[in-house]
């Protein structure tokens, strides 16, 4: 059968993630696909670097946004980051050229999402980013399809595999803040400006994204009310933990007043706050890089997805989840309606609440 050929930009912690395991499940995936999945093309800034993985029989570009212009390239997998820069160059290329995309670039759909998934609709291909949201969990899966039947009425979670790594090091072993971070950056959880995850911006990217899927809604990632953890001090969780609460950062949307979807009446509302979160709710016995989203349906009740949010193994399994999908031919929209039938869902005032 003829092979889905992939181009892959960035082969860092995740691109190189994605190659082995394109290759150590390849007999698998080519019998859950119904083809094989070939990596045609590759890119990254430095070309000598040993990445631990042969790359030496794929075509390299200088220039990653040359991919999307390959006639051997069927889907262009972006895993480079950045919102803006040579990632979006390349999303608007391969869209427009009517190549489906793949990215676990966050920071890039929760800014261009919408226009991204237009343009993917407008040229009858594929817009996927499973790894985008809460690394190997597939939740964009799970609310988009299973959940699909269910009005939503809340989502929240612990959406940032990094401070989860901090805030659980810091209760459990006393760590020190700086410290574990670096563990975490070394470990390949941190984005590559590490104020994104302290700062609570890479959890607010994911919120906004999710939100979107699980309301109906357009992404305004701009509404999301956002504080970090460069806060909160081992005296806090002490004291947290004195009074029976361990620390998290949690992201929460809430669709208040009225039906969502309907404009001018629903009022979507989304924050990224450290939380006291009682020892006996789920989610303080999330630790270490894992992440947990808790979503509210109002026939399915309350779904709770948990797993590993960050590292090369869970992100790439989401990746190529989304490109076995596309081989099956699933090129839906990865919204839970198609983004002409959505409407904007004006935001609360993010201090409101
Ligand atoms: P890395 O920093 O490990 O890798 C980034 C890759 O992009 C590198 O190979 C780098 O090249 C390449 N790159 C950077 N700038 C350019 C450029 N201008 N042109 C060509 N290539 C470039 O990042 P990650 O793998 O950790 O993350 C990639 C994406 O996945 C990001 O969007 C991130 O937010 C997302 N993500 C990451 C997760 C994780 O756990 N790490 C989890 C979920 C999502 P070179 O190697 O030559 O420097
Ligand atoms: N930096 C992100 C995190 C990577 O720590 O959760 C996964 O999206």
């Amino acid at each position: 059968d003829k092979p889905l050929r992939v181009a892959i930009a960035g082969l860092g912690t995740v691109g190189t993630g994605v190659i082995r395991l394109l290759r150590e499940n390849a007999a698998l995936i080519e019998a859950r696909a119904g083809v094989p999945i070939a990596i045609t093309a590759v890119s990254a800034r430095d070309r000598s670097r040993d990445r631990g993985v042969d790359i030496s029989h794929i075509a390299w570009e200088d220039d990653m946004t040359a991919m999307a212009a390959r006639d051997d390239v069927d889907v262009v997998v972006e895993l480079v980051g950045g919102s803006d820069g040579p990632a979006l160059v390349l999303a608007r290329q391969a869209l427009g050229r009517g190549k489906s995309f793949v990215t676990a670039n966050k920071a890039m759909v929760a800014m261009h999402g919408m226009e991204l998934a237009e343009a993917a609709e407008a040229g009858n291909a594929a817009l996927k980013f499973e790894a985008a949201v809460a690394g190997g969990i597939p939740v964009v899966k799970g609310l988009r399809e299973g959940a699909a039947a269910n009005r939503i009425e809340r989502i929240y979670g612990i959406l940032n595999g990094t401070c989860n790594y901090i805030l659980s090091a810091m209760e459990s072993t006393g760590a020190d803040f700086a410290e574990t971070l670096q563990e975490a950056q070394a470990l390949g959880y941190a984005e590559a400006d590490p104020a994104f995850d302290i700062d609570g911006v890479d959890a607010a990217h994911k919120l906004a994204i999710l939100a979107a899927i699980g309301f109906g809604s357009r992404i305004d990632f701009s509404a999301v009310a956002c504080t970090g953890i460069a806060a909160v001090r081992a005296a806090d969780i002490a004291q947290a933990d004195v009074l029976g609460y361990v620390i998290r950062l949690i992201g929460m949307a809430d669709m208040l007043d009225g039906e969502p979807g309907a404009v001018g009446e629903a009022k979507l509302l989304q924050r990224v706050r450290p939380c006291l979160v009682h020892k006996r709710h789920p989610l303080a016995h999330v630790t270490g890089p894992t992440n947990a989203v808790v979503a509210e349906g109002n026939f399915s009740g309350r779904l709770l997805f948990q797993g590993a949010g960050a590292g090369d193994g869970p992100t790439a399994s989401a990746v190529v989840a989304d490109l076995i999908d596309l081989a099956r031919g699933d090129t839906y929209s990865p919204f839970s309606v198609p983004t002409r039938a959505m409407e904007a869902v004006p935001a609360a005032d993010p201090g409101g609440r």
